[in-house]
């Protein structure tokens, strides 16, 4: 049976493929617990150093949630609707929001629902200009659940995100683009090549320099700005006794670039 999340691990970048994709990749259980499972042993590799996610097949990144799947929660009752769907999808895109390793979506499709949450919540965006979002919860009688009434409204603003949660209606990659939610649109063809691009962008600079900025900004962003500005006190004080940061000040005055350890 072919693995529901592949993984493919070359200089450093581990690219994460969802592969259901005569389901246009929908999230089902199984689906959402390898991808964590992978989040786990890519966390504690060191030679991996960021994670570019996309989706299998020619149409789709993610068409969300496996629906036939959380019905038969639903069926029966809060509670279980809640601890088998609704958690379960918060702690992925929870998890990815806060990796301490960039990870990158590459929207090659749909990205609708749960597609567009995982969207929502990872660090950096590339879409084909063959993605298409959405957010259709509504559709279906229902808010979001993985995230999706919090994440986009920070990123977006209040009312462009109210208009996508309470039409439904799908959206251009322009459009994504226009509202902070991808951070480049590219052609279909280049779009593994652009996210490596940004990826090797990236792993140019100390890890722990990465993993400092991400944590201010993901936490940062969800407190007051006196707690944020406090963690990116304690984020840079964790840095000072690194060999990281004298040797990101040490190559500047001797005009060489740096040789970073991650220690
Ligand atoms: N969960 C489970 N299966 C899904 C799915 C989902 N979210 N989205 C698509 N699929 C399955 C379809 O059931 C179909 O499987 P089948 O061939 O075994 O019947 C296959 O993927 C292809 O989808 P299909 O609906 O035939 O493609 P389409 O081009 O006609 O429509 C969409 C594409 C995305 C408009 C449509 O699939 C859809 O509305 N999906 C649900 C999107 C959604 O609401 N996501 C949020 C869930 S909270």
């Amino acid at each position: 049976m072919p693995d529901i999340v592949t993984m493919e691990v070359d200089r450093g970048i581990a690219l994460l493929t969802l592969n259901r994709p005569d389901k246009l990749n929908a999230l089902s259980y199984a689906l959402i617990d390898r991808l964590m499972a992978l989040l786990d042993e890519i966390e504690v590799t060191d030679d991996i150093r960021a994670v570019i996610l996309t989706g299998a097949g020619d149409r789709a990144f993610s068409a969300g949630a496996d629906i036939p799947e959380f019905t038969a929660s639903v069926a029966q009752g809060p509670n279980r609707a809640v601890r088998d769907f609704v958690r379960r999808g918060q702690a992925m895109t929870a998890r990815l929001e806060a990796f301490s390793k960039p990870v990158i979506a590459a929207v090659n499709g749909l990205a609708f629902g749960g597609g567009c949450e995982i969207t929502e919540a990872v660090h950096l965006a590339v879409a084909s200009e063959r993605a298409l979002f959405a957010k259709p919860e509504i559709n279906l009688g229902m808010p979001p659940t993985f995230g999706g009434t919090q994440r986009l409204p920070r990123l977006a603003g209040r009312k462009r995100s109210l208009a996508l949660l309470l039409t439904g209606d799908s959206f251009s990659p322009a459009h994504a683009l226009q509202i902070g939610l991808v951070n480049a649109v590219v052609p279909h063809d280049q779009l593994l090549p652009a996210a490596y691009d940004l990826a090797r962008r990236i792993l140019r600079h100390s890890p722990l320099a990465v993993a400092g900025i991400i944590t201010a900004v993901t936490r940062g962003l969800n407190q007051s700005i006196g707690e944020g500005l406090e963690m990116e006190r304690e984020q840079f004080a964790r840095m000072v006794p690194t060999h990281d940061l004298g040797e990101g000040l040490r190559a500047w005055a001797a005009r060489r670039q740096p040789v970073y350890t991650g220690r």
